[in-house]
């Protein structure tokens, strides 16, 4: 066991882009187990473009990490010492523990890790990803066999579990991503019927071809100009589920609002937003369904690791730069080790 804590601590709240000199290493003795506390070394680390807003001041869905705090961040590790009777050395678990090598916090606070298929799926497939494409999905859209699906985001890991899950809901899904490559991925490996690069195409032409019935549902991780081209698309009823707007987490000047909102009231459409905390108390009913999915391998799972807690601070921008494909995880330790 390592004698030292490396903690990234959040230094100064980033203005645009995030810089590695935003964060501060501090390294710490290894901490102590209070009663009823537990030691856990973590050993993945989950990165997701919400932490650009939890750097920001501000109210939002949870308070904004302080400076001089620990960055906030769900990790997976392995029970080292215990003084809560429910875990075990050994024990595999869940939660909020930060970018550092080591917690000790109260059992209450942890969840049991699944270790089938692996562990880094508590961060993709039975994590925040998995979860929040169900529900995002299932729950705020309820999409019909035979509708059109549109995706945002679609190469990233909530995004390419949503198309996927539409599919098996027996939908027609169109992705949007970033590169040729991804596009190419989303077609030929993950079973999307047609993709859009929003960067090289026009993408109110090439959706208007690849959608000639319109869209139904349109699942939205990105916002901004995306999100206004997509409203001119949309179907009579149609659902759009506003889990994320990437393409805003970065601006220090936000974008004009959606010009095309009176979209919605021609056909009568619904706009909602959703945050995956709320489920909480079903997520065990999107784990069972999602661990069947893809255990009958109809739901493929990307993850993307990175090697050392010492790269989070530089990792993070892929989320943004869209060098990611799949689940962004930082390996932290060796399973094994
Ligand atoms: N509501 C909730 O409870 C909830 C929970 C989890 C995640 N989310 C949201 O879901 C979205 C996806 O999260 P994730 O963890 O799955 O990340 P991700 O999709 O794996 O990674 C982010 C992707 O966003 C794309 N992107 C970045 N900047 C962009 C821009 N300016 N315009 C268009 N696309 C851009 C990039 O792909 P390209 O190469 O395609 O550009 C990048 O790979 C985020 O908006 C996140 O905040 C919401």
């Amino acid at each position: 066991m390592s004698e030292i804590n490396r903690q990234y601590l959040l230094k100064q709240r980033p203005v645009g882009r995030i810089k590695e000199s935003d964060f501060e290493r501090k390294d710490s003795p290894v901490p102590e187990p209070g009663e009823g506390e537990v030691l856990v070394r973590n050993l993945y680390l989950s990165l997701d473009p919400a932490m650009r807003g939890w750097m920001n001041e501000g109210k939002s869905y949870v308070p904004p990490v302080q400076l001089g705090e620990v960055m906030r961040g769900l990790t997976v590790g392995r029970v080292v010492r215990s003084r809560d009777d429910s875990f075990s050395e050994g024990d595999f678990v869940t939660g909020i523990l930060g970018w550092q090598d080591y917690a000790a916090v109260p059992g209450k606070q942890l969840g049991r890790a699944v270790t089938e298929p692996s562990l880094t799926a508590n961060l993709s497939l039975m994590g925040i990803a998995g979860r929040t494409a169900y529900f995002g999905l299932l729950d705020i859209c309820d999409p019909k066999a035979g509708e059109t699906v549109l995706v945002s985001g679609a190469a990233g890991s909530v995004g390419s579990i949503v198309g996927q899950i539409a599919r098996i809901k027996g939908c027609r899904v169109i992705g949007i991503a970033g590169t040729d490559a991804k596009c190419a991925w989303l077609v030929d490996e993950l079973g999307f019927d047609g993709a859009v690069n929003y960067k090289t195409e026009d993408l109110y032409k090439a959706l208007r071809a690849k959608c000639p019935d319109g869209v139904d549902v349109f699942f939205d991780n990105v916002g901004g100009e995306t999100l206004d081209t997509v409203l001119r698309l949309i179907n009579l009823r149609a659902r759009i589920s506003i889990c994320g707007a990437i393409s805003t987490y970065n601006a220090t000047e936000m974008p004009p609002g959606p010009q095309n909102i009176r979209s919605l009231l021609v056909n009568r459409a619904r706009m909602e937003g959703f945050i995956i905390f709320d489920y909480a108390d079903r997520f065990a009913e999107a784990d069972a369904a999602l661990a069947d999915w893809h255990k009958d391998g109809r739901l493929k799972i990307a993850e993307d690791i990175v090697d050392g807690l010492d790269e989070a601070p530089r990792a993070i921008n892929r989320l943004f730069d869209g060098t990611n494909t799949g689940k962004l995880i930082v390996r932290i330790a060796d399973e094994a080790g």
